[in-house]
């Protein structure tokens, strides 16, 4: 038998995505589990997801499922959040390997002799770090709430912000505090060009600027608004004008045509010429409607956590989620 017979055979034997997204229903049910995507997500698993959110609202909606298996459908420092508000269910990622350049960048011994250099300063991490990180943290903040977060804390205490230096930067810009930064960045926010950018907007002199505090202070500087991806999301619907550029993963654009279909969406050139033209996470793009069914099915790949770590993680996180 010829190989290319073997393919063919094997590809219509294979289950269609509408079969799979079926089964995906099925186990769902079965299994008692909820979804949770990012907006980072393709845009067939937002679909199928039961919650789709930004980081804060991703971790309140892990604190509040009562499901008994949360599968994360986004990177790994999220599913180890949900993981640390919840010890007592199962959460799943769908492929392990869903990590976070900025995470990485905070690797935890030397953050431990950072910290220890700086006794007299608070922590203030990023969620987009380990639960090592987070558990030498003394508070947690995301994109949406890290300037309420400073400025809850005591005009004289110093502060240590980590991992994400442009977050940093704006915080402080935004607050006035000064806050000793950790030197790390997202590699597909930094991606994202200042040239093309001006270019694009001379081409468009009407759009407004939208972005992620990720991205570098020169692109901040440009933008008329600047915030979470829930935040970015709810200034196009806000927002009497017809044309944005978005400085962020290009997955959002999904919620964002649907919201306002009539209006034009354009993503922020990459510095790379990749093939959407775009800025796409290389991690948010490794789970597929294929690896969720399959650990739906197989409950597994698990998040598993040192108890000792979750605990210590769990203080700084939900002194977070009481501030909102
Ligand atoms: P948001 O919390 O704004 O969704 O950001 C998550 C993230 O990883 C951005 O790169
Ligand atoms: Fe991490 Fe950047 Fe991907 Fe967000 S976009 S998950 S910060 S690598």
């Amino acid at each position: 038998m010829s190989p290319v017979r073997n393919i063919a055979e094997a590809d219509r034997m294979a289950p269609s995505p509408f079969e799979i997204v079926e089964g995906i229903r099925r186990l769902k049910q079965e299994k008692n589990a909820v979804i949770l995507a990012h907006y980072y997500q393709t845009p067939e698993i937002q679909e199928l997801a039961d919650f789709v959110g930004d980081s804060l609202a991703l971790a309140q909606a892990a604190d509040s499922t009562d499901a008994n298996v949360i599968l994360f459908a986004g990177v790994h420092f999220m599913a180890e959040t949900a993981k640390i508000l919840n010890p007592q269910r199962t959460v799943l990622l769908p492929d392990l390997d869903a990590g976070c350049s900025l995470a990485d960048s905070a690797p935890p011994e030397k953050f431990q002799a950072f910290i220890a250099a700086h006794p007299d300063h608070l922590v203030v991490s990023y969620i987009n770090c380990s639960a090592e990180v987070k558990a030498m943290s003394d508070i947690i903040c995301t994109s949406s709430n890290a300037v309420r977060v400073v400025n809850s804390i005591p005009l004289d205490r110093p502060i240590i912000f980590a991992p994400d230096k442009h977050l940093g930067a704006y915080v402080q810009r935004v607050t006035g505090r000064e806050l000793l930064l950790w030197d790390g960045e997202c590699e597909v926010h930094v991606e994202i060009s200042i040239d093309k950018l001006k270019l694009l907007m001379g081409k468009y002199p009407d759009a407004k600027l939208i972005a992620h505090p990720e991205c570098t202070p020169e692109i901040l500087a440009e933008a008329n608004h600047v915030g979470s991806t829930s935040s970015l999301l709810a200034f196009v619907q806000g927002d009497s004008a017809r044309t944005f550029i978005v400085a962020t993963e290009a997955g959002i654009l999904h919620k964002m045509r649907a919201a306002v279909p009539d209006k034009i969406l354009i993503p922020a050139p990459a510095h790379a010429n990749n093939t959407c033209a775009c800025s796409e996470c290389p991690y948010m793009k490794l789970n597929t409607i294929e690896k969720i069914h399959a650990a739906l099915l197989h409950g597994s790949p698990e998040i598993v956590m040192d108890e000792p770590v979750r605990e210590r993680a769990e203080i700084a996180l939900r002194r977070m989620m009481q501030l909102g």
